[in-house]
């Protein structure tokens, strides 16, 4: 069918045609963001989920929902490299001298924008990649000691109060926390604490891979309850259906009912597949209504794009000791596996394989669901791994 009309859109952080089955979180959101701005308490939410189901743009569409409600909302994607502080203080300088516009919030927020001087000043010692104009003198004192955790608290406060005078909330929005490092993760929890504690308008909404809430509680142990963990997993069927047909509908065409039944199979609904296979058996299909066959000839073009993109993006960044201890995990199976048969497959002791396992958790290719289990970040990995390391040479 026409292609330029083909609705799908598989891609990291690519707004679906249909943000299907979300409803509830996003409802929850709104209700917490509500709260906030009202100074009420409502407690930070971290969306916790494997590779490709959808939290980078469930995050983009609170953040709008937040922006709606007059929130402001600053958005960070935490890269592998960048220090927390790097990211927060041009934004943070944002949203202080967007406060500091209204004359009954001025004072506050020039305040806000003096304690950030003095942060960045004492935190440039420490991390060099810094980068942001400055618009006031720092106040010695004020957020200026170079300890992170006691500056980006009073740093916190100080936006948490202009906030507040100005009846409104600040929301943090960042993606993939789990890159931060965790002597930055634990200063960031400490400063989210002290203003809830004092009840300032300020949250984190956060989104990361499944190894994020064992990280942040070994940073500080009361972050499990000071988070509000939310889980986002694959589409339910009803939801992943309505993912393909309510676009595909949108734009005057039809799709069968067993080729819905096999799409939301072979994708087991998570969003990502749902995207990719949707936008190959539209292209497949001569004619409307798409049908079980296109589905079917789809599959192999749709598994070729999502070699070369979804999953490809991330064996490329591994060293050949990492791709070995993947590849044997796929030969177990999806998994979990106990670290112990991997290393059996590989022909290893598990202390000797203990670097490679605890880089790839780093890297945000594996995770531990439990003590001595390893898990995939990236549904349907295994197969992939088996597809492009196959026969046995990976044993040498
Ligand atoms: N609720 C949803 N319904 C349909 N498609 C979705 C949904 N959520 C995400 N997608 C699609 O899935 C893909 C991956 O989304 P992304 O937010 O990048 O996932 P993650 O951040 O979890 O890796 C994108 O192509 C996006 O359009
Ligand atoms: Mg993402």
């Amino acid at each position: 069918m026409n292609s330029i009309r083909n609705p799908f859109a598989p891609g990291a952080g690519t707004p679906p045609p249909e943000l299907a089955g979300r409803d509830s979180v996003r409802q929850e959101m709104r209700i917490a963001l509500a709260r906030i701005r009202a100074g009420r308490a409502a407690k930070s939410m971290i969306l916790i989920g494997l590779r490709g189901v959808g939290k980078t743009v469930l995050l983009d569409e609170i953040r709008r929902d937040a922006i709606e409600a007059d929130v402001h909302a600053l958005r960070i994607e935490a890269p592998e490299s960048r220090s927390l502080p790097a990211m927060l203080a041009p934004e943070l300088r944002l949203v202080l001298l967007r406060l500091s516009r209204a004359e009954q919030v001025r004072d506050l927020a020039e305040q806000g924008l003096r304690g950030l001087a003095g942060f960045v000043r004492a935190m440039r010692v420490r991390f060099n990649d810094i980068e942001v104009g400055l618009d006031f003198e720092p106040e010695p004192g004020l957020a200026d000691n170079g300890d992170l955790e006691h500056d980006l608290q009073t740093l916190f406060e100080l936006t948490g109060q202009a906030a507040q005078a100005a009846d409104t909330a600040v929301a943090i929005f960042i993606d993939e926390l789990q890159y931060v490092a965790e002597d930055q993760l634990a200063p960031l929890i400490t400063a989210l604490h002290r203003t809830s504690q004092r009840s300032l308008p300020v949250v984190l909404i956060g989104a990361g891979l499944p190894q994020l809430p064992g990280r942040m509680g070994r940073a500080k142990s009361y972050a499990e309850r000071l988070f509000n963990f939310k889980e986002i997993g694959p589409l339910e069927p009803a939801d992943a259906r309505l993912a393909l047909s309510k676009p595909i509908r949108a734009e005057g065409e039809e799709i069968d009912e067993e080729a819905l039944d096999r799409l939301t199979e072979v994708t087991r609904g998570y969003p990502y597949f749902l995207q990719e296979w949707g936008k190959h058996a539209w292209e497949v299909a001569a004619t409307s209504p798409i049908t079980l066959a296109d589905v079917d000839a789809a599959s192999r073009s749709a598994v070729a794009d999502l070699d070369e993109s979804f999953f490809r993006v991330r064996l490329d960044r591994l060293k050949p000791s990492e791709k070995r201890y993947l590849r044997a995990m796929a030969e177990l199976g999806p998994g979990p596996h106990r670290s112990g048969d991997i290393a059996e497959a590989l022909a290893r002791s598990v202390q000797s394989l203990a670097p490679t396992r605890s880089s790839l958790i780093t890297k945000g290719m594996i995770w531990s669901p439990s003590h001595g289990d390893t898990a995939f970040t990236v549904p349907m990995f295994d197969d992939f791994m088996r597809r492009s390391m196959p026969g046995d040479d990976w044993l040498l």
